[in-house]
């Protein structure tokens, strides 16, 4: 279904400014320690064995970094990396055509793996198990089945819905990672490492404020660094220090939790009109003008879970007291308190 997508949605889109600002060494990428612990170990071991890396698979919500923790992946390995986005492939013969065109050793980055055609899924299983490749050529009773070999190589698959991945693809990657939210402190040093790139002068309580405000997310937090930037050449002297970054965030109604105008459109819906839940995904898109609820469930629930505003049931979602005293609510006498 076509609608008109919220504004605040854009928040999560990558833009033109982001590449400049992606790390590209692990070294330079900033949090997710356990996840660098195991890679780094990953790594060097494959570089000692003269080996490719094991194919990964990185779950985690948008803007957390997993398009970029790909590209660090392959430029740590001193490879190319060609990048497919899932849904642009339609036919096994796209398919075909790059895993036949890689290189030794190159890296192929599937984005929103969760949604590649079944028959493609099919022809990868064989293609990172044995790297074999099965080609049907010609049609009818003449038809014959090609095996090529392909050249070793390292497939990276990024998605946002864990449970959207089939197992027998889940299961022939060597490693699978799940990123988190960030810290604040973390957040902050992104931050203040985007604000050098970028030549912005900014005071330790401006990238605080910024990283308080990011939803745990580095896109967020680069996002909002740009606009603070912005205010502080427009309002200040250029700087941004913490007046400057409340202020700007204050005027794009960003709250002091980082939740803007959807999440709390969201939170008032569920709590108002749906008396706190349950309720499906669906309805409350509905509800919210949301189409199908993917996008609530890509980039909005996440985070209201991970703060303690939102339970996923088999019921459908519910909001919690913190949600209710968030909004300033009492909570309903529903079935979940009453
Ligand atoms: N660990 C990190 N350290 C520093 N910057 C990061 C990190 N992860 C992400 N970023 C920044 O956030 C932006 C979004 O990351 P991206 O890899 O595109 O997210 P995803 O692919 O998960 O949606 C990138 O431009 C990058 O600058
Ligand atoms: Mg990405």
């Amino acid at each position: 279904m076509d609608h008109e997508r919220h504004p605040d949605l854009d928040a999560f889109q990558p833009d033109e400014g982001e590449y400049s600002l992606r790390p590209k060494r692990l070294g330079e990428y900033i949090g997710q320690e356990k996840i660098k612990a195991r890679l780094e170990i990953a790594l060097q071991a494959a570089k000692k064995r003269g080996e490719v890396l094991d194919h990964v698979l990185l779950f985690g919500p948008p803007g957390l970094g997993k398009t970029t923790l790909a590209h660090v992946l392959a430029n740590e390995m001193g490879a190319p990396c060609k990048v497919i986005q899932a849904p642009a492939l339609e036919k096994k013969g796209d398919i075909a055509a790059i895993l036949t065109n890689l290189e030794e050793g190159e890296f192929l980055f599937i984005d929103e793996i969760h949604r590649l055609p079944a028959a493609i899924e099919e022809l990868l299983y064989a293609a990172m198990e044995d790297r074999k490749l099965d080609i049907l050529i010609g049609q009818g009773p003449s038809a014959q089945t090609l095996k090529v070999d392909l050249r070793p190589f390292t497939l990276v698959g990024a998605t946002t819905r864990a449970g959207l991945i089939s197992k027998p693809l889940h299961d022939r990657f060597g490693m699978v990672h799940r990123l988190d939210y960030y810290s604040r402190p973390e957040l902050a040093v992104i931050a203040d490492r985007s604000a050098h790139v970028l030549k912005i002068e900014m005071a330790a309580a401006g990238g605080e404020a910024i990283a308080r405000r990011s939803r745990g997310t580095p896109r967020i937090c680069n996002r909002l660094l740009r606009r603070c930037r912005d205010y502080a050449e427009v309002k200040g002297q250029g700087i941004i220090t913490a007046e400057i970054a409340d202020a700007c965030l204050k005027l794009h109604e960003v709250d002091d939790l980082g939740l803007d105008g959807l999440d709390r459109d969201y939170l008032e819906a569920l709590c108002g009109k749906f008396k706190g839940g349950p309720v499906g995904v669906r309805t409350l898109a509905a509800a919210l003008g949301e189409g199908d609820g993917g996008a609530l469930e890509d980039l909005v629930e996440p985070y209201l879970m991970q703060i303690g505003f939102l339970d996923r049931t088999q019921q459908g979602r519910r909001a919690t007291e913190a949600a209710y005293s968030y909004l300033g609510l009492k909570p309903s006498p529903g079935p979940l308190f009453g």
